[in-house]
């Protein structure tokens, strides 16, 4: 089975940073467990165990419908050919403007008509680094960039083996929470991140953010935060000042800082806990 480090498709929020360091923690969980991947995103981390441990049973959630636009890419894959070739005389990451910006959007209008499009590869493609669209009139309405991929998008395998759901995190617990060998991955958008391009956007909250932590109250787990989330530095506090227990107790904490100008940056988190 191939394995793939990162999602096959842009996806905000991925743990592809997580592979290497996930993967080797991994070897302290068991090789037929049940994994249970709350917040699957692009599914990476449900690709990871099901490619590290074949034989554990891996359940996706798909909340933000991932699959489909899979499902989409020899669509997108055209495309991309097609912007490829109204922009072969373009310059590469120039504004698009003029006749070519029509063109652009002509055939944008019409593969809307025609159905389902990924906007949100699309826009690795159309829109300036970390800009992503999610519908039509973010395209048509906005400055566009000829920042083409090259390559054709391949997700040949990529959920094989994989149980796909889709529905709130808190029903997909109450499934499993009682079943044997079951261990949560538990990866919420991050607090003070830009959702948008998540299903959710605009319904997460400081309570929403401290109701996931009953998810891995004594179980067996990984969950992803950042420094810029300050969930942990919360539970510290409340765990000094009261006798309520800190819920990352006993927990191994992995860390890894990105930088993203001069002297500014975050740090990714990943604890994971066996009882
Ligand atoms: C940080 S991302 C997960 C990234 C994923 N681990 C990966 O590697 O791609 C958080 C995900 O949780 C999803 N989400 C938001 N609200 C949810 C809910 N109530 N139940 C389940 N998933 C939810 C978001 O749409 C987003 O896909």
């Amino acid at each position: 089975m191939k394995k793939f480090s990162q999602s096959p498709l842009p996806f905000q929020g991925q743990k592809r940073k997580f592979t290497k360091g996930f993967t080797a923690a991994l070897a302290n969980y068991p090789n037929d467990g049940v994994y249970v991947d709350l917040f699957g995103g692009s599914g990476l981390l449900s690709h990871t165990v099901k490619t590290v441990y074949p034989m554990s049973k891996v359940v996706y959630n798909d909340f933000d419908g991932f699959s489909r636009r899979l499902q989409a890419i020899p669509e997108t894959n055209l495309l991309l050919a097609q912007l490829r070739q109204i922009l072969s005389d373009y310059p590469s990451d120039c504004k698009i403007t003029g006749l070519h910006r029509e063109r652009v959007i002509e055939l944008l209008k019409e593969a809307d008509r025609r159905g389902f499009v990924d906007w949100i590869t699309l826009s690795s493609s159309l829109k300036f680094a970390m800009n992503y669209g999610t519908c039509l009139t973010d395209f048509t309405d906005s400055t566009l960039y000829n920042s083409i991929r090259m390559n054709d998008y391949d997700a040949t395998g990529y959920l094989q083996g994989v149980e796909v759901v889709s529905m709130d995190y808190k029903e997909l617990f109450l499934k499993y929470k009682a079943v044997d060998k079951v261990v949560f991955l538990v990866d919420p958008p991050y607090l003070s991140t830009d959702t948008a391009t998540y299903g959710s956007n605009g319904y997460w909250k400081l309570k929403d953010y401290l109701d996931v932590l009953q998810v891995i109250h004594n179980r067996d787990y990984f969950y992803f935060t950042s420094n810029k989330s300050q969930i942990v530095e919360l539970c510290e506090w409340i765990s000094s000042v009261s006798t309520t227990a800190n819920p990352f107790e006993g927990a191994i904490r992995t860390a890894i800082s990105t930088t993203t100008s001069y002297n500014s940056g975050y740090v990714d988190i990943m604890y994971h806990y066996k009882k």
